[in-house]
C-alpha cells in the first residue's frame, strides 16, 4: 500500500530558509482553519448556515451567513500561533488588529478572502478560501505595512471544498496540493508539483459582458469561438464555475486561461477581483506552476497597491494564452 505524505510531513521535510518555523506554524494554523470551514460548508442549512444575517432558524437562533463564518473562523484560529501580526479580510472594511499577547513571536500579515465564490453556497457548487502572507515591517503593523506587491509574498494558497476537499499552496518553490482524508481529518499530498500546461484550448470567461468588454478581449475571445476556421486553427471549450478557486484549480490541473477583464461598467472599480486576497495570492500559485498572470497591461505580482480592496483585471493561466492576451493589449500582434 502506497504511503501518502501527511501535509505536516511534507512541510517538515520541505520548508527551508528564514521563514521555515513561522511557516510552519502559520501553516499548521492556516489548515485547521481551512478544516473547520469544511465542516462548517458541508453542514450546510443542517447547521443553520445557509441564512442571511438577521434571519432565524426554526429553533429561533439566529442564523449567520456562511462569509461571516468563515471569516470569524479564519481570525480565531490564525491568531493561535503567534506569528500573525495583523490580518486583512476582503469582509472586512479595515485591518484586523492582533492582541498583543497574539502576536508575540512574530511579523507576519495574513490576507484573505474567507469564502470564495459565495454565490455557489446555496446552489452547492464548489466554493473556496483564498490566503497570501506577507513579511511585516512592524510589529504593530498599520495599512501602509499592507500595501506590499504581490512579488513580496512568501506563501500563498487556496482551499477548494469541491468533490473533495483540497488544499493547494506555494511558499514560492513550486506547487502542491493536498487532499482531505475526512475519514481522519488530515490532508495528504495528492498533487505533487503542480504544472499549469503552457497551452490550451480552454478559457473560462463570464460571456454574459461581452458587450461591455474592451477590444482586445473581445478580439481574443471572437478568434476563440471562431475555432478551426479561424485564425488559431484550433476549436475552444469554455467553462465558468463563478467561483475562482475552482476556475484556477482547473486551470492548474488541466490547463486554461481565467479571465475577469475591466469592463466598461466596471470602469470606476478599477476590476471586479481584489487584487489583495485573489489576483495577488492566486498569480503567485499560477506562476509558481509555470502559467503566467497579467492585468493586460502589466504583471499582477508587480502592481503596486494603493488601497486594501483594490480591484485589478485578471488573465491567468496557460503560459502561451496569457502571452498573446498582453500581447493583443500592447497590440504587439496585429489584428
Ligand atoms: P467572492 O464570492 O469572494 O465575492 O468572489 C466571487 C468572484 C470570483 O470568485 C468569481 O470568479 C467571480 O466573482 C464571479 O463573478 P460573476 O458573478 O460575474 O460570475
Ligand atoms: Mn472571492
Ligand atoms: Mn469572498
Amino acid at each position: 500500500m502506497t504511503q501518502h505524505i501527511s501535509i505536516t510531513e511534507f512541510l517538515s521535510n520541505n520548508l527551508t530558509g528564514e521563514h521555515r518555523v513561522a511557516l510552519t506554524e502559520m501553516l499548521h494554523d492556516i489548515v485547521n482553519a481551512c478544516k473547520k470551514i469544511a465542516l462548517a460548508i458541508d453542514q450546510g442549512a443542517l447547521a443553520g448556515n445557509m441564512g442571511s444575517l438577521g434571519s432565524e432558524n426554526v429553533q429561533g437562533e439566529v442564523q449567520k451567513a456562511l462569509d461571516v463564518i468563515t471569516n470569524d473562523i479564519f481570525i480565531e484560529t490564525n491568531q493561535l500561533s503567534g506569528y500573525v501580526a495583523g490580518m486583512a479580510s476582503e469582509e472586512m472594511d479595515d485591518v484586523i488588529e492582533v492582541a498583543e499577547t497574539q502576536r508575540q513571536k512574530g511579523q507576519y500579515l495574513l490576507l484573505f478572502d474567507p469564502l470564495d465564490g459565495s454565490s455557489n453556497v446555496n446552489v452547492n457548487i464548489s466554493v473556496g478560501t483564498i490566503f497570501s502572507i506577507l513579511k511585516s515591517a512592524k510589529v504593530k503593523p498599520g495599512l501602509a505595512d499592507f500595501l506590499q506587491a504581490g512579488t513580496q509574498q512568501i506563501c500563498a494558497g487556496y482551499a477548494l471544498y469541491g468533490t473533495s476537499t483540497m488544499l493547494v499552496l506555494t511558499t514560492g518553490n513550486g506547487v502542491n496540493g493536498f487532499t482531505l482524508d475526512g475519514s481522519v481529518g488530515e490532508f495528504y499530498l495528492s498533487h505533487p508539483d503542480i504544472k499549469v500546461p503552457v497551452d490550451t484550448q480552454e478559457f473560462a470567461i463570464n460571456m454574459s459582458n461581452y458587450r461591455f468588454w474592451q477590444e482586445p478581449v473581445q478580439r481574443y475571445i471572437d478568434e476563440c469561438l471562431q475555432g478551426e476556421e479561424g485564425v488559431r486553427k484550433k476549436d475552444f471549450n469554455m467553462r465558468w464555475v463563478a467561483s475562482m478557486v475552482a476556475e484556477v484549480h482547473r486551470i492548474l490541473v488541466r490547463g486554461g486561461v481565467f479571465m475577469y477583464p475591466i469592463d466598461s461598467k466596471l470602469q470606476s472599480k478599477g476590476g471586479k477581483l481584489r487584487l489583495m486576497y485573489e489576483a495577488n495570492p492566486m498569480s503567485f500559485i499560477v506562476e509558481q506552476a509555470g502559467g503566467a498572470s497579467t492585468t493586460g497591461i502589466q504583471r499582477i505580482l508587480e502592481v503596486h497597491p494603493n488601497g486594501l480592496h483594490q480591484r485589478v483585471p485578471v488573465m491567468m493561466g496557460s503560459r502561451n494564452e496569457v502571452e498573446r492576451i498582453a500581447a493583443y493589449h500592447s497590440k504587439k500582434i496585429a489584428r
